[in-house]
């Protein structure tokens, strides 16, 4: 601190400090006195929201454990460390670091106090706890069932042929929806290690959702559901990276067909958007909600192409949709067999595409997914 003040002036050293993001104060007391803030940077005037210089500490920090050990500290010249929340509208998370400062013999004792704001670190750790915890217990599920009938098979099936028969089926089923589960969360982690770096290829969305149509024909024939695609004449190849959007066709379209009952339809549209109002005007023909919206400041300059996927299924309650892109929400009362993982990876996937998805649907009214994608530039 001193060398810094040497050579850029005390003047600069104390815009420094003014400047820092972080909130600091100036803490003075001990000796029996009681501790009072001599300075506060902009960020701790902001976060306290009070005049500091010479209030006591107590003002600022209200909490008795931060506030003894704040005091214990500068009653000895000691480090300290402290975390402890604030509440509020929104309630934060802090960690305080007191260090002492060298000062006058026969003057007060100094600490300087950092305040680190923890909130979003928290809030990181939380949801990796929650989906770990998710994970496991989703993966758990199959596995106790399979383990369940392995014991069976070995004991009261034994010698039951036709019991064999019918559990070894259900095991392959189990067995099937583990890999499927296993194959999704690694996707989906695939999927946000490049999250931040955006695809440079150029992707044909017309070849792909014929091609992702074809492959899913087997299904749409077992399941009796006819699937029809249709183009606008003028829509143009999007920035992209093909495998990824494959993965956000098939899986909207998986979802269309799987939830539309047998004798149904569903249709898929490719429509261009001159820009992301009209993009999301498209998307929102009815009652939308929005699941990811592009950045305003990043519209892209070529605009976009909306792709629909329609469905006349059951529809979804309009207190479902808020929550459908989040890992592992299902909603309830539709066995789908599925991982609930497939609208996160479809939301991951295009939040790398710079791009939008809404969601329209009523219950009874079936339902319309629209992924809008950044027009790539010509030539
Ligand atoms: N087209 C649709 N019609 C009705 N419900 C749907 C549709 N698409 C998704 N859902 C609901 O959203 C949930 C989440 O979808 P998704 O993330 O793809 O998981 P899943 O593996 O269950 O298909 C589904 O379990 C289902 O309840
Ligand atoms: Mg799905």
């Amino acid at each position: 601190m001193s060398e810094v003040a040497d050579r850029a002036g005390a003047g600069a050293a104390q815009m420094i400090l003014e400047l820092l993001p972080e909130p600091v104060i100036l803490v003075q007391g001990g000796g029996g006195e009681t501790a009072e803030i001599a300075y506060g940077n902009q960020a701790a005037r902001e976060v306290f929201r009070i005049e500091l210089a010479g209030a006591p500490l107590g003002a600022a920090l209200r909490r008795p454990e931060v506030l003894e050990t704040i005091e214990a500290a500068l009653e000895a010249a000691t480090a300290a460390e402290v975390a402890f929340e604030t509440i509020g509208v929104q309630p934060r998370f802090w960690r305080a670091f007191a260090r002492p400062l060298a000062t006058d013999p026969d003057g007060p004792n100094q600490l300087v106090v950092v305040l680190r704001d923890e909130t979003d670190a928290r809030r990181t750790e939380r949801m990796r706890a929650d989906f770990l915890a998710n994970a496991s217990h989703e993966l758990r599920t199959p596995l106790a069932s399979l383990a369940g009938f392995v014991e069976t098979l070995r004991t009261h099936a034994k010698d039951d042929a036709e019991a064999r028969e019918k559990f070894l089926g259900i095991m392959a089923q189990q067995a099937t929806r583990m890999a499927r589960l296993v194959d999704d969360l690694l996707s989906l982690s695939r999927i946000e290690l490049n999250e931040h770096i955006a695809p440079s290829g150029k992707v044909d969305l017309p070849r792909t959702v014929q091609d992702v149509t074809d492959a899913i024909r087997p299904l749409t024939e077992e399941r009796k559901v006819t699937v029809s695609a249709q183009a606008d004449a003028d829509v143009r190849p999007v920035v992209g990276d093909r495998d990824q959007l494959v993965q956000v066709i098939q899986n909207l379209i998986d979802n269309a067909v799987k939830y539309t009952p047998s004798g149904g339809r569903v249709y898929v549209r490719l429509e261009a958007a001159g820009s992301l109002d009209a993009a999301r005007e498209a998307s929102r023909a009815g009652v939308g909600l929005s699941l990811l919206s592009p950045d305003p400041a990043h519209e892209a300059p070529q605009g976009y192409v909306v792709i629909r996927v329609v469905d006349e299924g059951p529809g979804i309650a309009r207190q479902h949709l808020p929550r459908l892109s989040e890992r592992f929400y299902r909603v309830e009362g539709q066995r789908s067999g599925g991982t609930g993982l497939g609208l996160a990876i479809v939301k991951h996937v295009v939040n790398r595409h710079r791009g939008g998805l809404t969601v329209e649907s009523a219950e009874g009214e079936g339902s319309t997914f629209s992924v809008y994608l950044p027009v790539a530039a010509q030539g």
